[in-house]
């Protein structure tokens, strides 16, 4: 297994570019399955996650080719199933329940099981995918969809869930009939992905906001897509700068996407300008501690709180995390303490004092964005920082010690031995 060796402390000085968004690169590339003929897709991030979806894809009878661009060609579907082995390794492979469903008429699909930061049920998939006709049966840990006749309904989730929100649009976007959907995500993926089924000629409106309208329509059609760059990374930058005390200047950066984690890391005394697509961060002085929550967006997202709390732990004064939406998602607090940090965990609260500085150790990743927190504090710990099981960072994060490296990091990925 690999792992990473990070020196510290480096403040990071130069220019970066931000990557495609995995988030809004996945179900993209599910949509394909809605239409048959070839699916061209540009700017996707080379990541596992995104060869764990080409293999899913593949596997269900698409022809499927990934060099800079990644085309997609459907013609007849000779699987719908979405086999276990694939959704342990990737729970978004659920995914392609909505578009196998709405195009089919039936799926089966490994449940996908709990995963390190929570249970992460899909009760509101398969609660709204009823509401719309379709025949639920759950065995052997798979879930099989079935419907007749596909039709709209007016459907409230109970909880926000942007993977459901994307599943039961590309599940209504071909039903026989009008699909309203209500408390719906409003990430800016569950808007890319209803604009592209916009272009591939869906009926939909009201994506960013509470409320979705879906007209169904017979037929889409394949329509080329540029995937939006990625927001959850392009914070995590800003908060490497924020913590090495360094400058970066961030090209391909979605600042409009990204207004409650700019507005906090500004409180932290950070300095961030913003001229379009380009922003410069650099930090003067020493970074306030400063509360937060996380929401739905336009909230603070869940996906940065980890890295958030590197930031404070370095932070003079004390500062209170609370995680809302995930339930076991504060796995990276005893690798950060193991590296100095001063944290205390009461469920879904954290509170932390910051302290000078903290010291380099050998740390394990646990989830994807506890080990992108643990690369950011290594950065800015004293001393050797080893970080093990990085193949969490590689499902998120494209080659992220060839991007540092670039702006005065000293990252080394290498084989470890044991385990
Ligand atoms: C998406 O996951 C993202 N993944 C996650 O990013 C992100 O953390 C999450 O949204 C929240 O923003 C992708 O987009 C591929 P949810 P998703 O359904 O859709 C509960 C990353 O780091 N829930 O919005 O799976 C659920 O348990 C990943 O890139 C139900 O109870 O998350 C959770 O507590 C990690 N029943 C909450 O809702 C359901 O049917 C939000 O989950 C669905 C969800």
């Amino acid at each position: 297994m690999e792992k990473l060796i990070i020196k510290g402390p480096t403040p990071l000085r130069g220019d970066i570019r931000v990557s495609g968004a995995k988030n809004a690169a996945l179900p993209i590339m599910a949509s394909a399955l809605l239409a048959s003929g070839t699916h061209k897709i540009t700017g996707t991030p080379h990541l596992r996650d995104i060869s764990t979806m080409i293999e899913l894809l593949k596997h269900i009878g698409a022809a499927v080719e990934w060099n800079d661009e990644i085309n997609i060609t459907v013609d007849k579907l000779n699987v719908d199933e979405a086999p276990y082995d694939l959704v342990k390794t990737m729970r978004a492979s659920v995914l392609v329940l909505g578009p196998l469903v709405g195009h089919l008429k039936h799926a089966k699909v490994s449940l996908p099981g709990g995963c390190a930061i929570g249970a992460r049920p899909i009760d509101q998939h398969l609660k709204a995918l009823e509401a719309m006709g379709a025949k639920i049966q759950l065995n052997e840990g798979y879930v099989e969809v079935r419907a007749k006749e596909l039709h709209g309904a007016n459907f409230t989730f109970d909880i926000v869930t942007v993977t459901g929100t994307e599943n039961i649009m590309m599940a209504a976007v071909l039903a026989d009939g009008k699909t309203i959907l209500n408390n719906v995500a409003k990430e800016p993926e569950v808007v890319d992905l209803a604009n592209h089924l916009r272009d591939m000629g869906a009926d939909i409106t009201g994506a960013g906001t509470d409320k979705i309208t879906i007209n169904g329509v017979a037929k889409l059609k394949p329509h080329p897509h540029h995937i939006i760059p990625d927001r959850i990374e392009a914070a995590t930058l800003l908060m490497a700068a924020g913590i090495t005390g360094g400058q970066l200047t961030i090209s391909n950066f979605p600042s409009s996407m990204l207004d409650t984690a700019i507005d906090k890391l500004r409180s932290t005394g950070m300095e961030i300008t913003i001229d379009g697509d380009i922003v410069h961060v650099e930090r003067n002085g020493t970074l306030k501690s400063v509360d937060m929550t996380t929401a739905p967006h336009p909230g603070f997202a869940t996906d940065l709180q980890a890295q958030f709390m590197a930031l404070m732990s370095m932070a003079s004064g004390t500062s209170i995390i609370t995680e809302t939406i995930f339930e076991n998602r504060f796995m990276h607090v005893p690798e950060l303490i193991r590296m100095g940090a001063n944290i205390n965990v009461d469920g879904g609260i954290s509170v932390i004092k910051g302290v000078k500085s903290l010291k380099g150790a050998p740390v394990m990743a646990t989830d994807l964005r506890a080990s992108a927190s643990l690369v950011i504090a290594a950065l800015a710990a004293e001393g050797t920082t080893e970080i093990q099981r990085i193949y969490h960072l590689d499902r998120g994060y494209e080659k992220i010690e060839d991007k540092l490296n670039l702006v005065g990091a000293d990252i080394v990925r290498t084989e470890n031995k044991v385990g």
